[in-house]
């Protein structure tokens, strides 16, 4: 049986039925489900009822796994190790967090738009999030066409950022969103690394604006002139014609595209209802300018 292709737009986002992601996937599936992703960059697969185990088997097809953890795990704590992020609202044993802890008020920049480890030198090429137990109100997740975006802008525009760095920090998104409290290892492990704010997705030929929470500074550009460029496309990126809101249903996974997509979370209360999220994420080849041609200093 061959996969059947919904999409929710003509180019973005696409529910994708008639796969069995429990049991290995036939080449021919995962070509059909690869040309569907560069194509629609959102996929959603209902009703997958799989185990941790059986998600990487399939994230490990679009290359290799994500292993650094962001945060130092003797300082947070998680459910798990390696490969997986949660993205739950449950401590390493289990249990609805508190208020005031430290996983929380990290993960609350989850609520600001974003792309994974965009913060990275190496940044991500997907994110695959599975849904075990979903929040009765509110806590979807927002996705926002960072190519579309792109093409929306004027000649001017697109002349203007052509070649442009763009320094992206987990510290910049993190003081947005009310965190500063990154312990020594964590500060060392994280610095501020280059991307270009407009790239090209290898696949398809199409440009795309790289912008995301994390971005702070733009390179030969003066600090309140680059934040305040930055501020503008995180505004123009995200406007309702460029943005999907994901409704979760237990079992569904996601995964996106964080070459040329940003998400949020949506909030909902998280001190009253459970929501047990499990992300695997994918690294990209090399970091944007080194894909673009410009050589960075080790
Ligand atoms: C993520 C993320 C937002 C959400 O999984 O990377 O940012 O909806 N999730 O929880
Ligand atoms: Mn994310």
């Amino acid at each position: 049986m061959t996969i059947t292709l919904s999409p929710m737009t003509a180019n973005f986002a696409a529910e994708i039925g008639d796969v069995d992601l429990t049991r290995p996937l036939p080449d021919a599936d995962f070509a059909a489900i690869a040309d569907a992703f560069w194509k629609y960059s959102v996929l959603i697969f209902p009703n997958q009822d799989i185990s941790q185990q059986q998600q990487l088997a399939f994230a490990e097809r679009f290359g290799p796994i994500e292993k650094e953890r962001t945060l130092d795990p003797k300082a947070t704590p998680s459910r798990f190790d390696g490969a997986f992020s949660d993205i739950s609202n449950l401590t390493a044993d289990g249990k609805i967090w508190a208020a005031d802890s430290r996983q929380r008020m990290y993960k609350a920049g989850n609520k600001l738009w974003h792309t994974d480890s965009s913060f990275k030198r190496l940044p991500a090429l997907t994110s695959l999030l599975h849904a075990r137990t979903t929040a009765p109100v509110g806590g979807h997740t927002q996705f926002a066409d960072q190519r579309a975006a792109y093409d929306a802008l004027s000649d001017k525009e697109k002349k203007a950022f052509e070649g442009l760095i763009v320094e992206h920090w987990i510290a910049t998104s993190r003081r947005r969103s009310g965190f500063t409290d990154f312990n020594e290892d964590e500060m060392r492990r994280l610095p501020p690394v280059p991307q270009m704010l407009v790239r090209v997705i290898p696949q398809n030929q199409r440009k795309s604006l790289y912008v995301a929470s994390h971005a702070g500074r733009i390179f030969g550009m003066p600090d309140d002139e680059g934040r305040a460029l930055i501020d503008r496309l995180l505004d123009h990126v995200t406007q309702r014609q460029f943005v999907y809101t994901h409704r979760w249903r237990a079992n569904e996974l996601v995964m996106w595209d964080n070459r040329c997509t940003m998400h949020r979370g949506t909030d909902y209360d998280d001190l009253r209802y459970v929501r047990d999220m499990r992300r695997v994420t994918v690294s990209d080849i090399a970091n944007t300018c080194e894909q673009a041609g410009v050589t960075l200093a080790a």
